[in-house]
Formats: C-alpha cells, structure tokens, sequence
C-alpha cells in the first residue's frame, strides 16, 4: 500500500469532522475548520490518504508560531492503526516542522491513553506537566514536550 500527505481541502471537512467524532469523541466543526483552512496562516491540517484509492487514513493538525507547534489533532483510522502508520505520520510533521526551523513542540494527551502517549515518546516527548481533571470525565491531560533542532 503506497500512502501520501497532504494539506487538508475544504472538499475533505465534513468527512474530517465525522472521524474527529469517531476517533477523538470531538471536532472543532465543520465551519471552524473550514475558516482555518481559509483564514488561518497559524492551523495547518495535513491528511494521510491512501495514494490509489485516495480513501483518507489519518489526519493532524498543527498549531505552528514561528518557532513554536502545537500538534492539536492526531488519528489513524481503526482499519488502518498499528500499520506503523502513525510513526510514519509523526515522522514526516517531526521533518517537516524541523525545515522550518520548529524549535519547540507540545501535545496533550489524555493519561490514559498509552498507544498515543508511547508513540510519542518515541520521539523524544516528554511529560512536563499533568494537568488535573482536564477533561469533562474528569481525566487528567499529561503536557507533552520535545525540543529539536540543533540551538
Ligand atoms: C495513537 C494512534 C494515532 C497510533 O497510530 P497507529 O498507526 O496505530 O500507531 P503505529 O502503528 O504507528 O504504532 C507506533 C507505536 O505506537 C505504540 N502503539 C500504537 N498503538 C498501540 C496500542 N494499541 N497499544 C500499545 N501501543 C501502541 C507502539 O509503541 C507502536 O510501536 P510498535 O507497533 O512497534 O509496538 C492511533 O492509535 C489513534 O489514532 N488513536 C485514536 C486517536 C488518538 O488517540 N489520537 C491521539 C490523541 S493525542
């Protein structure tokens, strides 16, 4: 199976904001992510899709200021998870945010989620800070940062 990324399309939203629901249990909606699309030079929305049949495997979305990145939305779809294809993904914005001279990433993360936190720290993020009943069930959020870049 041959895979590429891509910048999210206005035409990809209302299938991107069905998967935000199924994977993540929520989405910023079709409206706001359509105004980042078009408004925004601060989101970047990047899409792993399946190169023939061009079937969306994935998605994340990246808050990038100068130096600094947030990376805010981040899944595989069910079909496709433990294909390595996560680490691929992360392993192209890591690049990608390294070429444009990204210094500083963060994350959060639910603590309870070990497959999203181990991927993670497979890239070097680290806890720097939890913070308490972050969620509406009441889960803590674990901080998760990484330095890159040489200085
Ligand atoms: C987290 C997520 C993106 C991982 O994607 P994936 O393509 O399935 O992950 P990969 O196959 O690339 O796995 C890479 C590594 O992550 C860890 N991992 C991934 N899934 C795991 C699981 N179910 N259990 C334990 N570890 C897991 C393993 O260390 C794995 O390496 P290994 O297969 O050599 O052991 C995917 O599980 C997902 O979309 N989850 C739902 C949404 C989510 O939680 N997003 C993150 C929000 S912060």
């Amino acid at each position: 199976m041959e895979i590429t990324i891509r910048n999210m399309r206005i035409s990809d939203v209302a299938t991107i904001a069905k998967y935000d629901m199924v994977l993540l249990g929520e989405t910023l909606g079709e409206e706001t992510i359509k105004s980042h699309l078009e408004n925004s030079d601060l989101m970047r929305y990047l899409i792993m899709e399946e190169k023939e049949t061009k079937e969306i495997i994935g998605q994340i979305s990246l808050w990038i200021d100068e130096d600094k990145a947030q990376i805010n939305n981040f899944y595989i779809i069910k079909k496709y998870q433990r294909m390595h294809l996560g680490k691929s993904f992360m392993d192209y914005v890591m690049k990608y945010l390294g070429a444009i001279h990204v210094k500083e990433i963060t994350l959060e993360v639910r603590a309870s989620n070990e497959p999203a936190i181990k991927l993670y720290e497979s890239f070097d993020f680290k806890v720097v800070t939890v913070r308490k009943n972050y969620y509406s069930n009441g889960e803590d959020a674990f901080l998760m940062y990484v330095g890159i870049g040489s200085d």
